[in-house]
């Protein structure tokens, strides 16, 4: 088995690389958690609003059964959804998160800011699945800085990563300083800019040098920077391509390199909601 880094934060240890489920229909969703788990992937990323939480359940214990792992060596990452930001509507969601994967997740995250109710309302509800047992640990998903910090305060556990959008055409370096100061994490979702890496210049150049696809200097530039990195794929060739990303390391050059790809057009999902604006850069 690769050896495969880890981040540390407030005590748990999360694989930096995980294998993302948005899209999937539930039948490709449990074949190809199955195979990430076979593959050596140990994180795996779904949401109740992508509508295969049990199907990502039975692709994990598939793999199980299968022998390739057992369920502590898996970080299971779901999300709460933004209709259920109301106390006992997350309390509810969170319990049958748990009864559709038919494991309590490591990590339960709230999918995307919302001003009503109030951040103290949701911050206190996801604090109380916590000490209910319903998730191992919180944290956030397409929180802007301010209101990521906003959201630390309001907390008493950790928030321990905020999963966002990030890849080579976005820069991200309010948001990845507020994670360092929070002593939290980013979780980059979309880290293959939903495929369009594949095409680029830049990146296949610094990928021929060793002698690796686009794809895997994208991912190899998120890890280095201790970024975690979630892409997704229905095909079992490329799950194994993204996972052989452990035995090269870019340079400083490459990695700058790499940033000055950002643009200011370079967002490919914006759903935040008109109340929040995203951090202003360069
Ligand atoms: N929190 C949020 O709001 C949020 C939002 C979006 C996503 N996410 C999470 O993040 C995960 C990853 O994001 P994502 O699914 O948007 O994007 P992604 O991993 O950047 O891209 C996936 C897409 O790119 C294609 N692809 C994968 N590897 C490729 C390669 N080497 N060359 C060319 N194309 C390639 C895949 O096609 P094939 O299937 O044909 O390989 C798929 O269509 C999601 O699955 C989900 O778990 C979270």
């Amino acid at each position: 088995m690769t050896e495969q880094p880890h981040i540390e934060v407030d005590g748990l240890s999360i694989p930096l690389l995980g294998f993302g489920t948005w899209m999937l229909e539930p039948e490709d969703a449990r074949r190809m958690v199955a195979e990430a788990l076979r593959i050596g992937y140990r994180h795996i990323d779904t949401a109740w609003i992508y509508k295969n939480e049990a199907a990502v359940g039975d692709g994990i214990r598939d793999a199980i059964e299968a022998g390739h792992v057992t369920r502590d060596e898996v970080w299971l990452t779901t999300k709460i959804w933004v209709a259920h930001f109301h106390h006992d509507d997350l309390l509810a969601q969170a319990k049958e998160s748990a009864a559709s994967l038919g494991f309590t997740p490591d990590l339960l995250l709230l999918h995307w800011p919302k001003k009503t109710p109030s951040f103290a309302e949701t911050l206190g509800a996801l604090n109380a699945a916590k000490d209910q047992g319903l998730t191992r640990s919180i944290g956030l998903s397409n929180f802007p800085s301010a209101e990521f910090r906003q959201a630390q305060g309001l907390s008493k556990a950790k928030l321990v990563t905020n999963q966002v959008e990030y890849h080579p055409y976005l820069d991200l370096r309010p948001l990845l300083k507020a994670a360092d100061e929070l002593g939290s994490s980013i979780t980059a979702w979309s880290p293959l800019a939903q495929g369009k890496i594949a095409d680029d210049p830049v990146i296949n150049a610094i990928g021929r040098a060793h002698g690796k696809s686009a794809g895997q200097v994208t991912l190899r530039w998120l890890i280095q920077q201790d970024v975690i990195a979630i892409p997704r794929t229905t095909k079992v060739s490329r799950a194994e391509e993204s996972f052989d990303i452990f035995d090269f390391e870019l340079s400083d050059d490459e990695m700058a390199q790499i940033h000055a790809l950002a643009r200011p057009d370079g967002r490919l999902g914006d759903w935040l909601d008109p109340d929040f604006k995203w951090d202003q850069t360069g």
